[in-house]
């Protein structure tokens, strides 16, 4: 490994810097714990064999869906009376879903090794743990707009990126927090002055793509758009590859933003694309995180969207409120650049956004207190010799849950919805007036999922 990588990593555990470096990776004397590599790139969560296990478990979960995809077209292909075009779209799409079963599977070999299972306790001791929503495949589509399509908005994000650092001066060190499959960092690294750039995400799917990117491989795969423009898109065939080689000081480290296992105060530069809004943590929790990786006078950039996931509606920021919240963290008042850009527009897809991006760039002008370090569980689910707290939220969970189960417990294959309705009343859960439309509710949800097709 690199000097300048093995400089800026750190222990996500303890914080010990630098690592050893070990049989095929990296070794932390101070915890007892081997961090290995895949396809070259570090992998530095906190539990490392827990954490690509878990991420295994993802592929063998979407490996399944495909498979599952596949004999479902299979019986759809026995319909004798299908149309002519509707059958060659569908022999077609099934060929497309094999192949990339198989491409899927190759792209990921190196995560295929059953030795990294590690134990679920130590796991959950760690407090580390993959967020639910974030599959292998959530972001498959960036693949190939980073690596085939995206040319006019890969070129967009970057004008951005330049919007906001009107005086190009040197980025000295860059790390890019949920890089994805590593385009912006690409072209930050090429077409920006840096002195290396190191491009973190944990989804080791788009990690690997972005590391035969960087080293010049080819990589077939296909992309399904979600509206397809005609028969024939909804399965296309793309050549992803770069323009060319990154070139020396472009390192991609496998790892949880969260806990991002460098050294304090080892970047002059951090960039974060399309992050702050979806990741799991509060904005002034990120913000002073993101504050402790820098150099004094070091800049924060960031770069995307301000649609803030967080359930909590006082956590989903205003442009207004986000510049606040980055100057607590020890930062320069932003500078704020806004403009309004294409975002995922393939040219397979009539579906394609245009989006007004929030790109600001602000400088260290203090060191705040590092946060704790992130917890992604309470000690309840951990240890699990606390009491579990009855919030109002698990009470009310308890009860529809309790409900639905008796609802789905009265399908019988005979009984209709009005049936149930008046078994409901019958046991004083809800008037039959009530209980008609929650059971039509309910079982159109359940419905619903049954009918949903996986998505790639
Ligand atoms: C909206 S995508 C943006 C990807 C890329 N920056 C781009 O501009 O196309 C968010 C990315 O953040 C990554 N991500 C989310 N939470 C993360 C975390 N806690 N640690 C590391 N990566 C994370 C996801 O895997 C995904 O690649």
């Amino acid at each position: 490994m690199s000097d300048t990588l093995l400089n800026l990593i750190a222990c996500p555990r303890c914080d010990k810097t630098p690592l050893e470096e070990s049989d095929g990776g990296l070794h932390c004397s101070a915890c007892k714990v081997d961090f290995p590599l895949l396809d070259g790139m570090p992998c530095m969560f906190a539990e490392p064999e827990s954490s690509i296990g878990e991420w295994r478990g993802r592929m063998q979960f979407a490996l399944q869906q495909l498979s599952q995809e596949s004999a479902t077209l299979d019986s759809e292909l026995k319909n004798k009376d299908l149309r002519r075009l509707t059958k060659r779209r569908l022999e077609r799409y099934k060929a497309a879903v094999d192949q990339h079963r198989r491409a899927l599977q190759k792209l990921m070999q190196p995560l295929d090794v059953q030795s990294y299972t590690g134990s679920h306790e130590s796991y959950l001791a760690m407090r580390t743990r993959l967020p639910v929503d974030q599959g292998l495949n959530t972001y498959y589509a960036n693949v190939h707009r980073d690596w085939a399509w995206g040319d006019a908005e890969n070129r967009a994000s970057l004008k951005q990126i330049r919007a906001v650092l009107h005086d190009n001066a040197s980025l000295g060190n860059v790390l890019v927090l949920g890089a994805g499959a590593g385009r912006l960092a690409y072209d930050i690294h090429s077409e920006l002055d840096c002195s290396c750039t190191v491009a973190l995400d944990f989804n080791p799917m788009l990690m690997l793509v972005a590391s035969a990117m960087v080293r010049g491989d080819k990589l077939k795969m296909y992309e399904f758009p979600i509206a397809p423009k005609s028969l024939e898109d909804d399965a296309v065939l793309r050549t992803l590859q770069a323009p060319e080689k990154a070139g020396d000081g472009f390192y991609l480290v496998l790892g949880d933003a969260l806990r991002a296992p460098f050294a304090n105060q080892s970047f002059n530069t951090v960039v974060t694309p399309w992050l702050i809004d979806i990741i799991a943590e509060d904005l002034p929790v990120l913000g002073a995180r993101i504050n402790n990786l820098l150099k004094d006078d070091g800049r924060w950039v960031n770069f995307g969207s301000l649609a803030f996931s967080n359930p909590q509606r006082a956590l989903q920021y205003s442009p207004e409120e986000t510049k606040g919240i980055v100057a607590e963290c020890g930062f320069s008042d932003p500078y704020v650049a806004e403009a309004t850009i294409p975002y995922m527009c393939s040219p397979a897809s009539r579906h394609g956004r245009r989006e007004k991006v929030f790109s600001f760039c602000a400088y260290k002008e203090r060191q705040v207190d590092r946060p704790a370090r992130h917890r992604a569980l309470p000690d309840w689910i951990v240890t699990g010799n606390e009491p579990v707290p009855l919030t109002p939220a698990f009470r009310t969970q308890a009860m529809s849950t309790q409900i639905y189960a008796f609802i789905m417990s009265l399908i019988d294959g005979k009984r209709s919805l009005q049936d149930m309705a008046i078994i409901l009343e019958k046991q004083q859960l809800m008037t039959r007036a009530e209980a008609e439309p929650a059971i039509r509710s309910f079982l159109t949800r359940m419905y619903d999922d049954a009918q949903k097709q996986a998505s790639f």
